[in-house]
């Protein structure tokens, strides 16, 4: 064969891969509304920037009559390109080969990824649509899982990790995903779960549809699985491509920096009114939130759950920042199981990837009830705890109203390490609010008292004056500054740019032993 020759067949080989399962399979796929893994790979890389590797990997199975079944690449698309101007390292299952099901050598070829994405510092993307394990092929499958969970594991913390799942993802399949950073579902076309309908109602009696027991919708909002439900392929890798833009490429990076238009010491009128004069009534920290970031920009994730707590990212003076902060109007802003663990994953994720934290603290305490404690409030409380106790990386709080109990302590306190904490005129630092505690201190003396009632208003009165305010902290010194809420932005600012070069450790340990 001459040179032109080769290069020919070259380009045949590469039209045929391209082709994965085959044109009525793609045909197949397109008619179900879904894209093939070559599409969504190029809807999310900068135009050109893709380059494959492994394109001519096959599996070397011989079961099942597998030899007449080979196609090039494996069920699999592989390689890096880049995402506006960054480089990602990024695999999308082919559902039109065997089912997108996962072989050895598919996952010789994920694991060869992982390796390179490690080693190179730069984030791992994973476009999931699989039918699971290749039923042909048995352990060897089994042993590619776990090798890819292995490396999961290794590089997290390490290198940013996000899953988009877009298709079926069931069985010891979803580990993969789970052990990611972010896991973001298409709604209607996706769905994760261990055991499928069938086996549920086998083995638990229970009816329940593909869509009810693992869509985009329920992981959402009730498992908190998946971060974001998206409406569509596109509208997922638009979320893959935002999300990225607010964190770095590996735990020895800083996210970058963007240029700024929007005043730093820009004032808020809205924020001189937005607490209620009434303490008991709710308002949304959501504004609060919009009011200080760069241009009304902030990145929510997992909106749908656990509402009653917010998290996601913004940028101050175009420096990347994670948020957190309690939702008084959901739940009262009360800490609770899901809520503990979503502001602890997030501080977490912040932590290992140098992402300064902003904390905006409105919560009356952790929430009461057997199904709380049945469910081991004690122990996912602890974890966000552990995790703003551990984290390292600036710690800027804002005490706007009601700090609580436990809770004060949980939420970036200076007794956590939190570097620079401010409280509104409004906040209330106590032990607990003061209708409780006047209950714990006074019941027999009301009990006593001609008007009980009357008598409990007046101590109620007496405790909130007394202890319900921020000065008592500031005496002390829990807070730096109590401050005027319209400057809030500005002073956020001055106090990333003040802990900027933060330099701050923990002690010498293999790991420690967050409370799982
Ligand atoms: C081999 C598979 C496959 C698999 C699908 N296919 N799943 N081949 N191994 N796991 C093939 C089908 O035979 C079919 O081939 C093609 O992919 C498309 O599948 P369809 O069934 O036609 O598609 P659809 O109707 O959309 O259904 C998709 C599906 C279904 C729901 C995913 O295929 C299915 O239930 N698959 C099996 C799922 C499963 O039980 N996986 C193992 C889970 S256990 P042809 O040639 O007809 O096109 C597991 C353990 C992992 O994963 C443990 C790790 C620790």
């Amino acid at each position: 064969m001459n040179t032109q020759k080769q290069q020919e067949h070259l380009l045949d080989l590469q039209a045929k891969a391209r082709l994965g399962g085959g044109q009525d399979k793609i045909d197949k796929q397109h008619a179900q509304g879904r894209l093939t893994a070559r599409e969504r790979i190029d809807r999310l890389l900068d135009p050109g920037s893709f380059e494959e590797f492994d394109m001519f990997k096959t599996h070397r199975c011989r079961n099942f009559g597998m030899e007449k079944t080979v196609f090039a690449g494996d069920g699999i698309v592989t390689g890096h390109g880049t995402v506006n101007g960054r480089i990602v390292y990024i695999y999308a299952q082919d559902f039109t080969v065997l089912g997108g099901s996962l072989s050895e050598t598919m996952a010789e070829k994920i694991c060869k990824l992982q390796d390179l994405a490690m080693k190179n510092g730069a984030p791992f993307i994973g476009l999931n649509d699989s039918g699971g394990a290749r039923i042909q092929e048995g352990i060897e499958s089994l042993a590619g899982f776990s090798d890819i969970f292995l490396r999961n594991v290794m590089a997290s913390g390490v290198v940013p990790q996000i899953s988009a799942i877009l298709g079926p993802c069931a069985g010891g399949a979803v580990y993969s995903p789970a052990l990611t950073d972010f896991t973001i579902m298409e709604r209607k076309s996706s769905y994760m779960f261990l055991t499928g309908p069938k086996v549920v109602k086998a083995v638990c009696y229970e009816d329940v549809t593909v869509e009810e027991l693992g869509g985009a919708d329920m992981h959402s909002s009730q498992s908190g699985v998946s971060d974001y439900a998206a409406e569509s392929t596109e509208d997922a890798l638009a979320y893959i491509k935002r999300l990225l833009s607010f964190i770095p490429q590996n735990n020895l990076e800083t996210a970058p920096i963007v240029p700024c238009d929007d005043p730093v010491d820009r004032p808020s009128k809205v924020l001189q009114t937005i607490i209620p004069d009434n303490t008991n009534m709710a308002y949304d920290m959501k504004q609060v939130i919009l009011e200080t970031v760069d241009n009304g920009d902030f990145f929510e994730i997992k909106e749908k759950f656990a509402p009653n707590i917010i998290v996601g990212f913004a940028r101050y003076n175009g420096v990347s920042v994670g948020i957190v902060a309690n939702q008084p109007a959901h739940l009262s802003g009360v800490l609770d199981i899901d809520s503990s663990v979503k502001g602890a994953r997030f501080v977490r994720f912040c932590d290992c990837f140098n992402i300064p934290l902003v904390t905006f603290v409105d919560v009356p305490g952790f929430l009461p009830g057997t199904a709380q404690e049945y469910g081991g409030a004690i122990r996912n409380g602890a974890k966000i705890l552990y995790a703003y106790a551990e984290a390292t990386v600036p710690k800027v709080t804002v005490i706007t109203r009601k700090a609580y109990g436990g809770a004060y302590c949980v939420m970036s306190s200076k007794h956590l390490r939190g570097d620079i904490n401010y409280a509104w005129p409004s906040a209330e630092v106590a032990v607990m609010g003061s209708s409780g505690a006047v209950e714990v201190l006074y019941s027999r003396q009301a009990k006593a008292a001609s008007d009980p009632k009357a008598f409990l208003a007046e101590k109620e009165a007496e405790y909130h004056d007394a202890v319900s305010n921020p000065y008592v902290a500031a005496e002390r010194g829990y807070v730096d500054d109590i401050i005027v809420p319209a400057t809030t932005r500005a002073r956020i600012v001055r106090a990333l740019a003040l802990t900027q070069n933060k330099r701050d450790t923990n002690p010498m340990k293999k790991h420690g032993n967050i409370p799982l």
